[in-house]
């Protein structure tokens, strides 16, 4: 799917991604640099990472090997983004891990662990990126939802519960954050075909699953979540913050 709007707004503005080395968060490098933006992105995969900036080919793009986990290094290396590329306008914090585990047998280090692969960096992230958007006027930070549990789904507390805080987690900057022009959303993706999910999970079942679940059957791809978050970061999204955007193919 190739995306066809052109968002003049965003032309010049300093995007920061987080988890930007694959599946959704590629797609949402490429985006942003093809409206010409400067992107910079965080990631633990760095061979991926390597590859996807030699491809786009521009300093326009740089890539920072970050563990997410590590709050001090992230705060870092968003300072050095804005070093580089100038104040970071738009941030995206895409970066989670949905490792399923098993209620019965989570310890709190566990539990720990996967709320700060999920859920904890979008805040200090935010809190970082703040100085920046409060020089330049206005922001937008686009926090990555799902749509998982919503629809109720198990297997995976650590992962639902976090991605259920990142809810009342926008909803609440987005009030601390809006005097300064600074908007906060919550973009709450549907079963997207990334590679990992087409390689790891979808099956026939999931195949049946998805036709039942979605009212549009098409696949959803990456590049509709990148859709909606162009608009979400573009001066055209200017009344918009504090709510759930949902692209999932009429599921939930
Ligand atoms: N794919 C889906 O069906 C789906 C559905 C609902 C919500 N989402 C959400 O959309 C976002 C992107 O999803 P995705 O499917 O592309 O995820 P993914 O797991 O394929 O990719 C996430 C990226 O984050 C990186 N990452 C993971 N842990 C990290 C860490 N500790 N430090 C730095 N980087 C780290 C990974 O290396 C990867 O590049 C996530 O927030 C996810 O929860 C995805």
């Amino acid at each position: 799917m190739t995306l066809t709007n052109q968002y003049p707004s965003l032309k010049g503005k300093t995007v920061f991604i987080s988890g930007g080395g694959s599946g959704i968060g590629a797609s949402l490098v490429e985006s942003f640099f093809q409206q010409g933006a400067k992107v910079a992105f965080v990631d633990i995969q760095e061979n991926v990472s390597n590859t996807l900036v030699d491809r786009l080919g521009s300093d326009d793009v740089r890539f920072y090997p970050c563990d997410l986990t590590d709050v001090e290094r992230l705060q870092a290396v968003i300072a050095q983004a804005a070093e580089d590329l100038g104040p970071i306008s738009v941030l995206v914090n895409n970066a989670a891990n949905d490792t399923r585990h098993d209620f019965r047998e989570v310890t709190p280090e566990q539990w720990d662990k996967c709320l700060a692969v999920n859920m904890r960096h979008h805040f200090f992230a935010a809190q970082a990126v703040y100085p920046y958007m409060k020089q330049l006027g206005a922001g937008s930070i686009i926090n990555l939802g799902s749509m998982s549990w919503h629809a109720g789904q198990g297997g995976m507390p650590g992962y639902t519960s976090s991605k259920a805080s990142i809810e009342g987690l926008t909803r609440g900057l987005a009030r601390d954050m809006g005097p300064d022009r600074i908007r906060v959303n919550c973009l709450v993706p549907g079963w997207v075909m990334t590679e990992k999910q087409l390689s790891e999970r979808v099956d026939e079942a999931a195949r049946e699953a998805i036709d039942k679940g979605q009212s549009v059957k098409d696949p959803l791809m990456p590049e509709s979540i990148s859709a909606m978050a162009l608009f979400l970061a573009s001066d055209d999204a200017s009344m918009c913050t504090s709510q759930n955007f949902i692209v999932d193919g009429g599921w939930i």
